[in-house]
């Protein structure tokens, strides 16, 4: 499959029968020339316990790059980028036409965090339009409810805030208008494009505990008559066409007021829609608190970056309410003293060795992860103390090649290292919840032809949200459908209140509800600079708690393993989400590293799953050159300009 392919509605079954023909489980990569290098150039990925890597000769561009999980949003970007736009205006029409083709991800009922350098002046800034806790959620309101039942219930609805986010975006750093960026979202939703084979899957329509079945609307949308859609088969989504139409003519306050004389009445859709419950339940189900005010005063807020540097290279990620920046730099810089790149010591891509140390690290960072990281605007996250030298030190001191932490490591107390003359108090084990991979989350990169780039990861969190479309009953009886499914975020917030024991008297767990407050996420889109300060490198992932460790398995591959962009995120992943002595790690992970690690001395447990989707793209520093990557483990698509050249 060529990516320059141009790919429109209206050929969308052509262009299926080619990608069908070609085959969507490999990626959808550029198609030859240059490559961009691994940031260190010696090592070489190893053969894979299953399969090998596989081949890729990245193709290099000048006049920007997407890359995106899916080839229609893909197109999306790129025409906008062809149009004129910048970066911004590409990430925001991305944005939109991902909530049309791969609705269980992301979308107008959601949020996430997009991230944008601007090349001049030179600035990096992040936009957060995470959700946020409606007035009346109350930290005890998920208490009795299991995983199954609350994502799947009204009261997990976050207020959206992507719509008022890529309003933002657009106003503050985009060359066009909102109505310009939606009209390659309005036409695929309008003219529909071609079911690709991830699009069908998701849904799981086979399966009785299936998310896209979890109300009748959205049953008989993802399952027509109860079956899968036929790959290939045309879909259509003419109330979300409709919908982005009243954004596109009214601007965002059309999403977030009830405004009658210009037809808006959308809001109405999500106060209704985040009403719903499971009747069938008992206890009966349990809706949303969420009240046309709460729509009314959202707001998008700008946030700086955490920058942070592993072997010399500059990263910067997402702040609080993410744990994204600051656990993904205690895990790299906890590793740094060991030589991960170095096969003559036992260590480079995929051994043992290096696989222990990387879950050691993941465990304790993650151990703080669920003591001390928030929402900052509420609560006192110590992000200079997690990341001072001296606390680093201390936490890594704590790994031993060869050994597993027995029992599992327990936070520690960073503010001694942040604000002086705190005592340390009794620390606490703390373990997450498991963690639900699904569908939900996508990331893509974008940089355009003046150097601007933006790596935005957008959410409605569990694969199709709470598996409920915005909507509500008209007076006349009918069913106005908006067409966009509402997101599940509050399960991010603690399930049961917890306190911080480092705190006497001990004070609410820094991830527990409150009203007005952003659950904790774990998104981390991330770029990575040189040392003039321009961008290098933009990458995230989507995967709950496993996208940070996504973002350190990539930057390890680039950094020690010298792998080249494609290479370091083919190669499998190995996460630990918790401080739990659990591995999970893509199922072609070297073979014998799984058995080394499962038994004797360190018997962790060890699960296999498809870990993240990485998308990137990278500038070469010294040509300016721009290239893409993107992830085989969802429809990954990169689309370079111009089109018909190369280099
Ligand atoms: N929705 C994934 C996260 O925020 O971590």
């Amino acid at each position: 499959m060529n990516a320059n392919t141009h790919i429109s509605s209206k050929h969308a079954q052509v262009w299926l029968a080619a990608l069908l023909t070609c085959g969507l489980s490999a990626p959808v990569h550029a198609d030859e020339g240059d490559q961009p290098l691994g940031l260190a150039s010696s090592v070489t990925l190893p053969p894979q316990a299953k399969g090998s890597p596989p081949a890729w000769a990245g193709k290099a561009f000048r006049q920007g790059v997407v890359s995106v999980a899916n080839p229609y949003a893909a197109e999306a970007g790129a025409k906008i980028l062809e149009q004129g736009g910048n970066a911004v205006d590409a990430a925001v029409a991305i944005a939109y036409a991902l909530n049309v083709v791969e609705p269980q991800s992301a979308g107008i009922g959601g949020g996430g965090f997009m991230m944008i350098h601007m090349a001049r002046p030179g600035q990096t800034v992040i936009i957060d339009s995470r959700e946020e806790a409606p007035a009346g959620a109350t930290p005890d309101m998920f208490v009795g409810q299991n995983f199954a039942r609350r994502s799947l219930q009204g009261v997990a609805v976050g207020v959206p805030g992507m719509v008022r986010g890529t309003e933002k975006a657009l106003k503050d750093y985009g060359r066009l208008s909102l109505s310009q960026v939606l009209q390659p979202a309005i036409a695929l939703a309008d003219d529909g494009f071609a079911a690709t084979p991830r699009f069908v899957s998701s849904t799981a329509c086979s399966s009785a505990t299936s998310r896209a079945k979890n109300s009748p609307l959205a049953a008989e949308y993802f399952c027509p008559g109860g079956d899968f859609r036929a790959v290939g088969s045309l879909v259509t989504n003419k109330p979300l066409a409709q919908t982005f139409r009243q954004i596109a003519d009214h601007g965002a306050d059309c999403f977030y007021k009830v405004i009658p004389e210009k037809g808006c009445d959308i809001a109405k859709g999500i106060i209704e829609g985040q009403q719903y419950n499971q009747p069938n339940l008992t206890p009966i189900g349990k809706g949303g608190s969420m009240q046309l005010s709460d729509l009314e005063q959202y707001q998008a807020k700008l946030r700086t970056p955490i920058e942070g540097s592993y072997r010399g290279y500059r990263i910067k990620s997402m702040p609080p309410p993410s744990s994204g920046a600051l656990t993904v730099l205690q895990i790299l810089k906890m590793l740094e003293r060991f030589p991960l790149g170095d096969a003559s010591q036992g260590y480079g891509f995929g051994t043992p060795k290096t696989a222990n140390v990387m879950a050691e690290s993941m465990r304790i960072a993650f151990a703080d992860r669920a003591v001390w990281m928030g929402d900052a605007d509420f609560v006192p996250v110590p992000s200079k103390g997690l990341l001072a030298n001296d606390y680093i030190k201390l936490r890594s001191d704590l790994i031993t090649p060869g050994a597993r932490l027995n029992p599992n490591p327990t936070a520690d107390d960073p503010r001694p290292y942040e604000t002086a003359g705190l005592m340390p108090a009794t620390r606490l084990a703390v373990a997450d919840p498991p963690i639900s991979m699904e569908n939900g989350t996508t990331h893509f990169s974008v940089v355009d032809k003046w150097g601007n780039v933006v790596s935005y990861t957008n959410t409605i969190e569990s694969g199709y949200g709470i598996g409920v479309f915005a909507g509500y009953k008209q007076a006349d009886g009918s069913f106005k459908n908006h067409g966009f499914l509402l997101n599940n975020e509050l399960t991010d917030f603690n399930t049961t209140p917890t306190t911080n024991p480092f705190y006497d008297p001990a004070v609410p767990g820094f991830n527990d509800v409150q009203p007005g407050k952003r659950p904790r996420s774990s998104m981390s889109p991330s770029m990575m600079f040189n040392r003039d300060g321009s961008p290098l490198l933009a990458y995230g992932s989507p995967g709950g708690a496993t996208i940070i460790n996504s973002v350190v398995n990539v930057t390890i591959n680039l950094v020690d393993h010298g792998m080249t962009l494609q290479q370091a995120i083919d190669a499998p992943r190995l996460s630990v989400a918790s401080a739990n002595a659990s591995i999970a790690v893509d199922p072609w992970f070297p073979a014998a590293t799984v058995d080394a690690l499962r038994a004797q001395p360190l018997l962790y447990t060890v699960g296999l799953s498809d870990i993240g989707s990485v998308q990137a793209v990278y500038i070469d520093p010294k040509t300016g050159k721009q290239f893409g990557a993107a992830d085989p483990r969802r429809e990954g698509t990169v689309i370079g300009l111009p089109r018909s050249q190369s280099r």
